[in-house]
């Protein structure tokens, strides 16, 4: 049985994170939203709720039979944050004593709202700790989201397994990815809509998301690559 993973999501906004996001979760029948923006709450099919009692409630009723619930907080997101996982990792006891294979998946949209750097120094942040170094035990798959990777906090950033990236202009933003694959985060200045890199361990490939409401191509696409100088002459043309 494959492990439950944490997967970052980065890339500048209109890039196609939560276009990814959304192919992710598709491999969940389980699926819980922290939605600051109150975009997922608005997507057909997705419960939108406000208080932790109410995130709680809709989890208890759809435990049997799935969910896909979208929590805008009305409070901290951050302490949203680590209340939501203090309450997975509950409800995944069973999958941690091994009487259910049922996962979860944690998505987590503006992820430098919900957990800074700031955000990790503190003994209120505990919970999301526990999830990001126990998840996996608990079978609570985390998809992080921001355009802002390099205000998210590093002991997320650093442990996800799989980073996928969308074009990122900034450089302040790429330099958590160019710690991770050095020269090769210049291709993220130029990356078109919908198009990524992914990251796992050392090797990267390129991806593309699949256009909703398009079939599929029929053929593949081309996966030609700009070349880094085109691509730097483009960026600052645009700036
Ligand atoms: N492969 C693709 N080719 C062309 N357009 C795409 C592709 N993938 C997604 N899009 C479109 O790009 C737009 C932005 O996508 P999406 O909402 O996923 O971006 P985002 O990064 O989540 O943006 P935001 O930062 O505003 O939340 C959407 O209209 C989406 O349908
Ligand atoms: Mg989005």
């Amino acid at each position: 049985m494959k492990d439950a993973k944490r997967n970052a999501i980065w890339g500048m906004t209109g890039s196609g994170k939560s276009t990814l996001a959304r192919e992710l979760a598709a491999d969940f029948s389980h699926v819980i939203a922290l939605d600051p923006a109150g975009d997922w709450g608005l997507e057909p099919g997705w419960k939108a709720v406000t208080t932790i009692a109410q995130a709680e409630h809709a989890i208890a009723a759809g435990m049997a039979g799935g969910f896909k619930i979208a929590w805008r907080p009305t409070f901290s997101t951050g302490q949203a944050l680590d209340a939501l996982s203090r309450a997975l990792m509950v409800v995944q006891e069973p999958y941690r004593l091994g009487h259910t294979d049922r996962k979860i998946c944690l998505m987590i949209d503006e992820m430098a709202e919900a957990y800074s750097n700031s955000d990790q120094q503190r003994a209120d942040r505990e919970g999301f700790r526990q999830l990001i170094l126990q998840g996996r035990h608990y079978g609570v798959e985390i998809v992080g989201i921001s355009q802002r990777p390099q205000d998210v906090g590093a002991r997320f950033r650093d442990n996800a397994q799989v980073t996928y990236c969308f074009a990122l202009p900034y450089q302040n933003a790429r330099q958590p990815i160019a710690q991770m694959i050095g020269k090769k985060a210049d291709d993220l200045i130029s990356l078109e809509r919908g198009h990524y890199l992914r990251i796992e361990g050392a090797v990267v490939s390129h991806g593309e998301t699949r256009q909703p409401g398009k079939a599929p191509a029929s053929r593949p696409a081309p996966k030609t690559r700009p070349r880094a100088k085109t691509a730097a002459k483009k960026a600052s043309a645009d700036a």
